[in-house]
C-alpha cells in the first residue's frame, strides 16, 4: 500500500487513541530496524522515543525474530493454568535478575494490566483499600488504573474506581517543596506523613510511583527521595509498589530506575521494554512474603492470555540482546551526551527553558518568555508545538512534543552518531520556538 492509502483506511475504519480520530495525521510506517522507522515511498525518521518508550533493544533485531519464530512454530498458546517452557525459563531468568526477594510473577498483557493486578494483589494481601498514588503519574487507561494516575488523562474518565488518594509529587508542577533537594525531599516527605495521618494508615494499602516519573516529565526524585519513602512507609505498614513500566529495562542506565535509590520494592510491575514491544506483555513481580500469601489464599485473578507462551519466549530473548550487547551500560554512557547536547541547545535558544536526562530518558522544557513560562501551559497545547512536531517528521525525525516538553528517549542500542543527529534535527526545530519567544 501507499502511504496515502494506508492513511485513508486507517481513518475510515479504526480509532485511534488520545485524540478526535477527525484530527489525527498518522505517520504511515511500512518497516523499522534498528533506530529507524521508513515509510512505504522511502521516507525514514530517526526515532526518538522508541515509540512509546518501549522499543528499547531498537526495531527488528534478529534474534528477537528468530526466537519468536521458533516459538510459533512450536507451541503459540495454552491456558494459563498449565507448565510450558518459555514460563519455566522466564520465571528463573527474572527471579535472577530482578535484586532481593523480587523472585515471584505474574504475567499480564501489558502495563495497565500488570498495576491493576497489582491493585488487587496488595488490596488481597493486605487487607485494606485504600492506595496512595502522585498527581504527576500515568499508571495506564483501564477503569482502576485510570483512578491510580493522576495525569488530566483521568479527569476525562472519572468517577471509576473509589479508594485512590493522590498527594503531591517532590517535583510539583507549579509549587516548590524548598530549593535544595534535601529540603525538597524533607517538605516532600514531611507533607506526605501528614497525608497519610489525615487518611489513617490502618487503611492504606499501598503506594504507587514511577521511580522516575515518565510521560510526566521524565522527572529522577531529588536525592533521598526513594529512601526516605520507603522508610517512611514502612513505618506506617504501607506497601511499595514501583510501577517501571516506562523507566525501567535499561532506559535509565540501570536495569530498573528504582535501583538508583537504592531500595527495595514490594512489589514492580513493568512491561513495554520487557519484550521491546515486539509483542504484548507485562508482569508484576514480588517480594516472597506477599508470594506466600498467595501459595495459602487465592489471587482473585486471572485473565486469558496469562502467561502467553509466545509473549514469554519474546521477553526471553529481548532480555537476552538487551543485557548481552550491553545496551543497558550503553544508556548509561550515552547520558553525558544527552545532557552536553542539552546544554548547547539551552545556550543556544532562548526558547529553551531547562532539560533533564537520566541513561537515555530525557526532556526539553521549551519557555515562551524569559520568566520561563512554558509555551504550552499545563494540559494545554500552543500552535508553534504543532509546526515543531510538523517539522520534526519532514525532517526525518520521530518524536512526541507533550506540552512543552520535547521527548528525548531513543532506543537504548542508538549509537553516539545517531543521537547527534537527532539533537542536530531538534536544535533547527528550536528554531520555530524561538520565532514565538517573547523575551
Ligand atoms: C509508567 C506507566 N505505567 C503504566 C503504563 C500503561 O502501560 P500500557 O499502555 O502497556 O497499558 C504506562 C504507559 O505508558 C506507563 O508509562
Amino acid at each position: 500500500m501507499d502511504s496515502q492509502t494506508m492513511i485513508d483506511h486507517c481513518l475510515k475504519h479504526t480509532l485511534y487513541t488520545w485524540t478526535a480520530t477527525g484530527r489525527v495525521n498518522p505517520l504511515p510506517v511500512e518497516r523499522a530496524e534498528g533506530v529507524y522507522m521508513y515509510g512505504p515511498e522511502g521516507q525514514r525518521w530517526l526515532d526518538f522515543n522508541s515509540q512509546l518508550m518501549c522499543v528499547n533493544i531498537g526495531h527488528g533485531h534478529p534474534k528477537v525474530i528468530d526466537a519468536i519464530t521458533r516459538q510459533a512454530q512450536q507451541l503459540c498458546y495454552v491456558f494459563p493454568g498449565s507448565a510450558t517452557e518459555p514460563r519455566a525459563r522466564l520465571g528463573k531468568k527474572l527471579a535472577e535478575l530482578f535484586p532481593g526477594d523480587l523472585n515471584t510473577f505474574f504475567f499480564a498483557l501489558g502495563g495497565a494490566e500488570a498495576n491493576e493486578n497489582a491493585i488487587k494483589a496488595v488490596r488481597q494481601f493486605t487487607g485494606k483499600q485504600k492506595i496512595l498514588a502522585r498527581y504527576r503519574s500515568y499508571h495506564g487507561a483501564t477503569n482502576a488504573t485510570m483512578q491510580l494516575t493522576g495525569d488530566p488523562r483521568r479527569l476525562r474518565n472519572e468517577p471509576g474506581m473509589p479508594g485512590v488518594v493522590h498527594v503531591m509529587d517532590p517535583w510539583p508542577y507549579n509549587y516548590s517543596f524548598g530549593e535544595t533537594e534535601e529540603e525538597i525531599t524533607a517538605n516532600n516527605l514531611r507533607y506526605l506523613e501528614e497525608v497519610i495521618m489525615y487518611e489513617g494508615p490502618q487503611y492504606i494499602a499501598a503506594m504507587f510511583i514511577e521511580p522516575v516519573t515518565g510521560t510526566n516529565g521524565i522527572l529522577p526524585p531529588p536525592r533521598g527521595y526513594l529512601k526516605g519513602l520507603r522508610a517512611l512507609l514502612d513505618k506506617y505498614g504501607i506497601l511499595l509498589v514501583c510501577d517501571e513500566v516506562m523507566a525501567g529495562w535499561g532506559r535509565t542506565g540501570k536495569l530498573f530506575a528504582f535501583m538508583h535509590g537504592d531500595i527495595q520494592p514490594d512489589i514492580v510491575t513493568s512491561a513495554k521494554g520487557l519484550t521491546s514491544a515486539y509483542l504484548p506483555l507485562g508482569v508484576m513481580a514480588m517480594s516472597d512474603r506477599i508470594a506466600d500469601h498467595f501459595r495459602e489464599n487465592v489471587f482473585w485473578g486471572g485473565l486469558t492470555y496469562n502467561s502467553h507462551a509466545l509473549a514469554l519466549a519474546t521477553a526471553e530473548a529481548t532480555i537476552d540482546v538487551l543485557v548481552g550487547e550491553g545496551m543497558i551500560e550503553n544508556a548509561a554512557r550515552l547520558e553525558s551526551t544527552m545532557k552536553s547536547e542539552m546544554a548547547r541547545l539551552k545556550a543556544k535558544h532562548p526558547s529553551v527553558r531547562g532539560s533533564r536526562a537520566i541513561g537515555l530518558f530525557g526532556m526539553i522544557d521549551i519557555q515562551k518568555n524569559s520568566k520561563g513560562e512554558p509555551l504550552a501551559g499545563y494540559d494545554s497545547s500552543h500552535p508553534a508545538v504543532g509546526r515543531m512536531s510538523q517539522f520534526f517528521r519532514d525532517n526525518g525525525l520521530f518524536t512526541y512534543i507533550r506540552w512543552s516538553g520535547i521527548m528525548c528517549n531513543p532506543p537504548l542500542c542508538i549509537t553516539k552518531d545517531q543521537l547527534l543527529e537527532g539533537f542536530d534535527i531538534i536544535d533547527r526545530g528550536l528554531d520555530i520556538a524561538d520565532d514565538v519567544f517573547e523575551g
